[in-house]
């Protein structure tokens, strides 16, 4: 086995084993491979200069990472809050231009593309104000803040050409390349059944963020802010802690379902909204006014496929898939994923035959011996394969893919239509737990129905 190299060839190797395999096993660690294309210089000429519009939690992260990206620039930011346009001079330079309106971005004909990282119910309208006015955007997930919003942003996307890449970072993931292989590679056999999970259990995982010290009405526009939600009066927690509520987030849903469905979309090579979801969930233990759910388990149909996703923000529990097929159990987790094939053909004679009298058990057993005994003798040796990586950053890599198309017209994975689809999982998950019944998409109609 090549280190770092986990080739094609090397994988259906692995699968022929496993396909004639008897029980012993063995396990294959593997290195990560470089996808990050960052290190290329770029030349001046090819320097991409992108405004930024939204620095808060997530915001400020893309930004700083975005200008160590060679050939990456950031030219000015946007931020309703004073506060953030401080920071942002704070992490690119003191004199960079800011302003409280991301349209002046818009119309600057020396930013070539924008980042937006704001709140759920804004995506919308920065998404169409910014592909109507010629700009290629990266825009945080979940895409949409409703299905129709979502079917809005595709139909403006589509007319405008412009590149739309959304932030689910695992989209870039080499776990779910690797993942990816393996499934495409058909050593999973008959996919059966997807599971998913991931669990927090503390304050700050429950977004129960401390809203900034100096936040008021004369440092912050409030009004804009709530974009087309009732007013309310101002408050500084519903600014920090807005994916409590569904008149700006998209609950747990599309805070971290939406990077399961993602993951799942890429490494099963899925790019459609689920046929149907259920889900069940309440608020359960974070009662401090929120109206969306803590807990929330939705199941779907990916066509004939079920997807069961669990999320709770009470219970810690690391991020996981197990995608269950009739050759063997893909397990992927945050720093690795580990395959163990499965033979699926009887390796002992029948249990059931303690049932029979002796002779007719010694009988069977006889024959059963000759049968197979030969055959199983001869099956390769079965292994399952562990994949590992050390602490690595994919939004590394999901930014340069992003400013990558920008430069060269290249479509990228996680365009405006996958975005809409995984985030109407979301929204169906949501729908569900509001209805109280099972959903399903229209495709005819593009709305989600009882
Ligand atoms: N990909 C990930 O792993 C990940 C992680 C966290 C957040 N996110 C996503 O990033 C987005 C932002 O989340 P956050 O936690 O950074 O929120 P945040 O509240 O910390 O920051 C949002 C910022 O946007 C600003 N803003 C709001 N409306 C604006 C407008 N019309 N014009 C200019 N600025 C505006 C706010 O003032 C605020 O500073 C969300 O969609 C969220 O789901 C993604």
């Amino acid at each position: 086995m090549t280190k770092g190299n986990f080739s094609r060839r090397e994988f259906l190797e692995m699968s022929a084993a496993a396909a004639g395999g008897s029980v012993a096993a063995r396990s294959v660690l593997l290195s990560p491979q470089p996808l990050d294309t960052s290190a290329r210089p770029a030349a001046p000429s090819d320097t991409i200069r992108f405004g930024m519009v939204g620095i808060g939690m997530q915001g400020s992260g893309l930004l700083g990472t975005s200008i160590t990206i060679p050939g990456v620039e950031c030219a000015a930011a946007a931020d309703l809050y004073d506060g953030r346009h401080t920071l942002a001079r704070e992490i690119v330079r003191p004199g960079l231009p800011v302003t409280r309106r991301y349209r002046e971005l818009l119309d600057n004909k020396d930013i070539d593309c924008i980042v937006a990282a704001v709140p759920d119910h804004w995506h919308r309208q920065v998404v169409i104000d910014a592909v109507s006015a010629g700009k290629d955007i990266y825009c945080e997930k979940p895409m949409s803040h409703s299905a129709a919003d979502g079917v809005a942003m595709v139909d403006a996307a589509k007319k405008s050409g412009r590149i739309v890449q959304i932030g689910s970072q695992r989209v870039s993931s080499q776990i779910c390349a690797k993942a990816k292989e393996i499934v495409s590679q058909g050593m999973l056999g008959d996919l059966m059944l997807v599971e998913g999970s991931m669990g927090r259990n503390d304050p700050n995982g429950a977004w129960q963020y401390p809203p900034p010290f100096d936040l008021s009405p004369q440092n912050l526009d409030w009004d804009t802010w709530q974009g087309n939600v009732p007013k309310r009066p101002f408050n500084p927690l519903v600014f920090a802690r807005w994916r409590c509520w569904k008149e700006y987030g998209t609950g747990v849903a599309g805070d971290l379902l939406v990077h399961l469905i993602s993951g799942m979309m890429v490494m099963l090579g899925i790019n459609e909204a689920p046929k149907q979801a259920s889900a069940v969930g309440g608020i359960r233990h974070w009662k401090d006014g929120r109206n969306m759910p803590d807990v929330h388990a939705v199941l779907y149909y990916y066509g004939d496929l079920p997807v069961y996703m669990r999320l709770n923000l009470a219970t810690e529990m690391p991020e996981t898939y197990r995608i269950q097929g009739s050759k063997g159990l893909l397990e992927v987790g945050e720093f690795g994923l580990s395959f163990t094939p499965q033979l699926g053909i009887d390796t002992s004679p029948s249990y059931y035959t303690g049932s029979f009298p002796r002779a007719m058990r010694e009988e069977y057993e006889r024959k059963w011996h000759q049968e197979n005994d030969a055959k199983l003798a001869k099956a390769a040796v079965q292994e399952s394969i562990s994949f590992r990586m050390p602490d690595y950053d994919d939004i590394r890599p999901h930014l340069t893919t992003y400013f990558d198309a920008v430069r060269s017209r290249k479509p990228v994975v996680e365009d405006v239509v996958f975005g809409h689809h995984a985030a109407l999982a979301c929204h169906m998950a949501n729908e569900s737990y509001f209805r109280g019944g099972s959903v399903k998409w229209d495709e005819a109609t593009k709305t989600i129905k009882g």
